[in-house]
């Protein structure tokens, strides 16, 4: 049985809560998966009362949740829900909150602390908690959740787990990369060892090269302060790209249990080949969005979104090439690539196989043989499909590329964001899906190396119109001619 727990929200105003937490919470409650006799208490600045936040969460979450917000779950919902007021920074205010709880037998012992707020806060933050006792798994069990950025590089990552395992133990630590929450993402490995079919040609005899996209339409938002920092190699490739890759090329976990999982992900990350300061620009390439057109309308240059420096070499666009020294990997290819306002926003993982070793249609009318490709296609589509070569109706011998399709979702399967699951993995003590101190600095070991020949280089960079692919001197990233950036889940697509 599960046991209720006290959902602790800081940051209960922030972005986070409002748009994922508290509708995921929702949507848990209308599943009938909040643990019977759970709450949920908003910490935040507003002296607001419990009630003042009830009717605050109603307005706000009916517009967000899938039924509109159906009277029977949101009045569920509501009546676990208590506001606390305080001071993130002020230990007397984390003295209430463990007064509010300890003294009041309604709330569980079991208490999960999320941290919705900015990452610099986390250290202060985790230190009242401790000042505190409510760290302490006094009475139940404490977890603490947190959210990337884990650092801005592998220094800055270590000197924040310094400050967390002051005061927690790793089990008690749920490290949210919610790319991982996504079901396709999950897909990958119930795709690759739920199945005999694909697993012997998982390796350097038959991949030619692994692509791994996200791609956006959208741009910086009103992000431009934290974005400007970060860049998009820190934003999406260390963090949920990288991810990605270690699910397409571990091998098969001992168990699916949290540490045999995350073992065989680490296992991934430390033999990625460390790309040395002078080949950084033979394994990446970074670009900017200038304005441009998107969805016929005329979108703003990066440097003229709000909050950017005027004289920023930000990236918008950065790829990756990247290779595995295992035995399963040597010498394939990985290319990682992310960019905001490109032409189509989607993430899919595209794996090309190789030519086969004769080419029989050789003196035929045969076109160039096109390769065959596995795609997964991870959002908006969320699909497998196989690509291969079949000969053309007719009497001469001409192939074309068929394309094998299946959609993972049937029609009346109700899609869910990755925070449903998410939480409810933290409510049940399931850590799987996030990640292990270990995995985050092996992540910055690959990362780091161009981080810092980047951050030298403030001269210059490569820009792309806005609705584009990005610049076409990122296909300089390929080993080959007949290698390209595979953009569409369609057949018969190339740069
Ligand atoms: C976040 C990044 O972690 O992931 C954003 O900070 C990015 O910049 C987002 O847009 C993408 O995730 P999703 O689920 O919206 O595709």
């Amino acid at each position: 049985m599960i046991e209720p727990c006290t959902f602790v929200i800081f940051g209960a105003t922030g972005s986070l809560a409002q748009l994922k937490l508290l509708p995921a919470l929702y949507h848990l409650e209308s599943a009938n998966k909040l643990p019977e006799g759970s709450k949920v208490i908003g910490f935040g600045r507003r002296d607001w009362s419990d009630s003042q936040w009830r009717e605050e969460v109603r307005r706000t979450l009916a517009p967000k949740v899938r039924d509109g917000g159906k009277a029977e779950n949101m009045d569920r919902l509501l009546a676990r829900m208590h506001f606390q007021q305080g001071d993130l920074k002020d230990a007397a205010s984390f003295g209430a909150l463990r007064d509010h709880i300890y003294t009041n037998t309604e709330f569980p012992r079991n208490i999960i602390f999320y941290m919705a707020i900015r990452p610099a806060e986390y250290g202060i933050v985790t230190q009242n908690l401790a000042e505190t006792n409510l760290a302490t798994e006094d009475g139940g069990w404490r977890r603490v959740v947190i959210e990337k950025p884990f650092g801005y590089d592998l220094e800055s990552a270590h000197m924040l787990q310094t400050k967390l395992q002051r005061h927690l133990k790793e089990e008690q630590i749920y490290r949210i990369d919610h790319y991982l929450g996504k079901g396709t993402i999950q897909n990958v490995l119930v795709f690759r060892f739920a199945n005999v079919l694909m697993e012997p040609l998982w390796n350097r005899n038959y991949i030619d090269h692994v692509q791994i996209t996200h791609s956006e339409t959208a741009g910086i938002g009103g992000r431009g302060e934290y974005f400007d920092g970060a860049g998009a190699l820190r934003d999406m490739i260390q963090s949920h790209l990288l991810q990605v890759l270690t699910l397409v090329a571990m091998e098969p976990p001992a168990t699916m249990d949290a540490e045999s999982l995350r073992d065989e992900k680490v296992k991934v990350l430390k033999s990625i080949r460390p790309i040395p300061q002078s080949a950084v620009h033979a394994h990446s390439f970074r670009a900017q969005y200038t304005s441009g057109m998107i969805n016929g309308e005329k979108v703003p240059s990066y440097l003229e979104e709000d909050e950017t420096a005027k004289n920023s070499v930000t990236e918008t666009y950065a790829a990756l090439k990247l290779y595995i020294d295992n035995w399963r990997w040597r010498d394939v290819p990985f290319y990682l690539r992310t960019g905001k306002r490109l032409a189509e926003g989607k993430s899919m993982v595209s794996i090309r196989f190789k030519h086969p070793p004769q080419h029989l249609f050789h003196n035929t009318q045969v076109d160039r043989l096109k390769p065959d490709w596995l795609l997964l296609g991870i959002q908006p589509t969320e699909c497998v499909r196989m690509e291969v070569q079949v000969k053309q109706p007719g009497l001469e011998m001409r192939t074309r590329s068929l394309s094998l399709d299946a959609n993972f979702r049937e029609e009346d399967e109700i899609p869910y964001d990755a925070y449903e699951g998410l939480l409810l993995d933290v409510i049940e003590g399931d850590h799987s899906l996030f990640l292990r101190y270990d995995e985050v600095e092996w992540a910055w070991r690959v990362v780091d190396p161009i981080l810092r020949v980047w951050s030298m280089e403030r001269e210059y960079i490569h820009t792309y119109p806005a609705g584009t692919w990005g610049p076409r001197a990122t296909q300089r990233l390929f080993d080959r001619e007949d290698q390209w950036w595979r953009h569409s889940l369609d057949p018969d697509d190339e740069d």
